[in-house]
């Protein structure tokens, strides 16, 4: 089995001591904050603070040169070589935030590319996310595998030996593998905006699955990684390119799915081989049980 990466683990460290501090700040910060992001979508409070956070704490991680978040139009400058020894981080500060007002799941995503963004996904060393469900639970992927952990204040609220950190890290699941028998569905977008190959497919998923759609990509993700099925945000007849971001939630998660042995794509190509233009570039995004994919690009290919 590899060795982890020194500056992955520091990364994901960083990720998990910010997750209690960010559970705790969304009760005060379930409104907009009267500002867009560089998709053009109206921004929360709780993204804001959430994104301030891992912004500080991941910047002051060794071994990160740079970092992109959904909610900033550049990459910030973290004084590493990125590609040569230092990464760049990518991150969806808070994934679903619309689940905020009706408190329903939602996460961090995380990828840490060994390129300047916007990389391919081939370029990812590893990916993760942090699910604010019932329990703060990490999901970390990297060339030792997938792995699911349970975060959890630290009851002795951390001390001096270990630099003070108030967060425990359990590993409850140390090699993640996408259960062989599908058993959920989540499609986004309305139906009446789904091309009709797409409907045709959807269909067919509908007569042979449970329908599991909560409205944050980490949630529904997260179903399909425990149960076994697929997940999509489809390209939409008026949104041709879906509504995910390549960089902070596609990869990381196509990256994730596929180290669990699943597959990921934009209809025809896998999302890991998409060439972006830029850092907030859109993707339509179906990921899961491969056979399930598979089915998918032949419905999408059908002319
Ligand atoms: P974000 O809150 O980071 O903008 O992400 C929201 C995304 C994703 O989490 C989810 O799959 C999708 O938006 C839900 O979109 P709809 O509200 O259109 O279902
Ligand atoms: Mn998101
Ligand atoms: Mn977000």
């Amino acid at each position: 089995m590899a060795d982890s990466d020194p500056i992955v683990e520091a990364v994901f460290d960083a990720v998990a001591e910010t997750a209690p501090a960010i559970r705790d700040a969304l009760p005060g910060r379930r409104v907009e904050s009267g500002t867009d992001n560089p998709s053009g979508e109206s921004v929360m409070a709780g993204d804001l603070y959430a994104d301030q956070l891992l912004g500080d704490a991941l910047t002051a991680v060794d071994g990160v040169g740079s970092f992109v978040s959904e909610e900033r139009e550049a990459a910030v400058d973290a004084g590493g070589a990125v590609g040569d020894g230092a990464y760049a981080v990518a991150i969806d500060p808070l994934d679903g935030s619309s689940n905020l007002r009706s408190n329903n799941a939602m996460g961090t995503v995380v990828g840490i590319y060994d390129a300047p963004l916007p990389a391919t996904g081939r370029d990812l060393v590893a990916a993760g996310y942090v699910l604010y469900g019932p329990i703060t639970t990490m999901i970390v992927a990297d060339e030792t595998g997938v792995r699911e952990e349970v975060i959890e204040r630290d009851s002795a609220g951390g001390d001096a030996e270990d630099g003070g950190r108030a967060v425990s890290r359990s590993v409850v699941e140390d090699d993640l593998r996408l259960p062989e028998d599908p058993v959920v569905y989540g499609f986004g977008g309305r139906v009446p905006d789904w091309p009709d190959d797409f409907t045709t497919y959807a269909r067919e998923i509908e007569d042979e699955l449970k329908l599991r759609y909560g409205g944050a990509m980490v949630g529904d993700v997260n179903q399909v990684l425990t149960y076994g099925g697929i997940f999509a945000y489809p390209a939409l007849v008026d949104a041709p390119e879906g509504k995910l971001r390549l960089s902070f939630e596609a990869n990381p998660i196509a990256y994730i799915v596929e180290r669990a042995g699943g597959a990921a794509t934009d209809g025809d190509t896998d999302i890991l081989d998409i060439e972006p233009e830029g850092v907030h570039d859109r993707v339509p995004l179906y990921v899961g049980n491969e056979a399930l994919v598979e089915r998918l690009e032949d419905a999408l290919a059908d002319e």
